[in-house]
């Protein structure tokens, strides 16, 4: 991680790349990525919808100095250069490898070369339709750590209802193992394997830019941690109610899906209506 070039690019240097990746988020892929190092998460990088390497830059200086960072796009026009100048401008095309072409027109076979160790971090910023979100995570999944991260963009976006609905039903049929959503940030949201996804939210309680600034929400039977939220909960709070919701363990498998968002409502809000 070059903490120097990172800070910089969130400062202000962004500006001078032209995209879709806005502050919260920049600060959200930090964390996150802060995170992954903290626990000793160690992977590759991937970026499925490059564009002209915007949100791939910021990937590329959080990457380790061993890891690679896989970038694949259409690279319609002149985007290919575009990304590689951003890189250049940057001094991070070390370990950067590009790929140019449709997604679903990569074989397995060439797929396996080129991803040759698990990824830590996978960002989907391609086609954002129902068929196409969930066509990337199936392509892309089998490929990550059972720690890795994933960050959706656009997610809460009205304009693209698909992605939602696609990440929801993905997280149901790729059992058992199962990345679900677990933190809000901008435009995006993070999804993780549902086993870690407290570990991750305790840990990212008590980093400087999300300290008392948070909130926890129920959706199903997995917690999202809301960055920055409109209605902050301090840290010492919704860490009591990450352990009440995730122990004992038995609580959340007994349970059907609406039992545990109420007990989790109950925990949260007292017993009373909230009104
Ligand atoms: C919203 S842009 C990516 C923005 C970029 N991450 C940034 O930081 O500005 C979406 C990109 O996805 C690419 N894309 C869409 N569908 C694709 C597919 N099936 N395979 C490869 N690339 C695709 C487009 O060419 C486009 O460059």
């Amino acid at each position: 991680m070059e903490l120097g070039a990172i800070q910089e690019f969130i400062d202000g240097r962004h500006n001078e790349l032209e995209g879709w990746f806005f502050s919260p988020d920049q600060l959200a892929f930090f964390e996150l990525c802060a995170l992954q190092e903290r626990l000793q998460i160690s992977g590759d990088l991937c970026e499925v919808g490059v564009f002209k390497g915007k949100s791939l830059v910021l990937l590329s200086l959080l990457k380790r100095e061993t890891e690679r960072l896989l970038g694949f796009d259409l690279f319609d026009e002149n985007h290919l250069e575009a990304t590689q100048q951003s890189l250049l401008a940057f001094n991070s095309e070390k370990n950067v490898e590009l790929y140019k072409g449709l997604t679903s027109d990569i074989s397995l076979d060439i797929l396996d070369e080129t991803i040759k160790n698990p990824l830590r971090f996978l960002h989907i910023d391609a086609g954002h339709e129902y068929h196409e979100v969930l066509e990337q995570l199936a392509i892309f999944t089998p490929y990550l750590d059972d720690h890795a991260i994933i960050a959706m963009d656009d997610y809460q976006d009205r304009e693209f209802p698909g992605i939602e609905a696609a990440v929801l039903d993905f997280a149901e049929q790729d059992r058992p193992r199962r990345f679900v959503p677990f933190f809000a940030g901008g435009n995006k949201m993070f999804l993780c394997n549902a086993s870690t996804s407290a570990l991750f939210q305790k840990s990212l309680l008590n980093a400087t830019n999300l300290k008392d600034k948070c909130r926890l929400t129920r959706v199903r039977d997995f917690n999202i941690l809301i960055m920055r939220s409109k209605l902050p909960v301090s840290s010492e709070d919704i860490l009591a109610q990450l352990e009440a919701t995730t122990f004992p363990r038995r609580n959340s498998a007994d349970l059907s899906l609406n039992e545990q968002s109420a007990l989790f409502s109950q925990l949260t809000f007292g017993s009373g209506s909230k009104s």
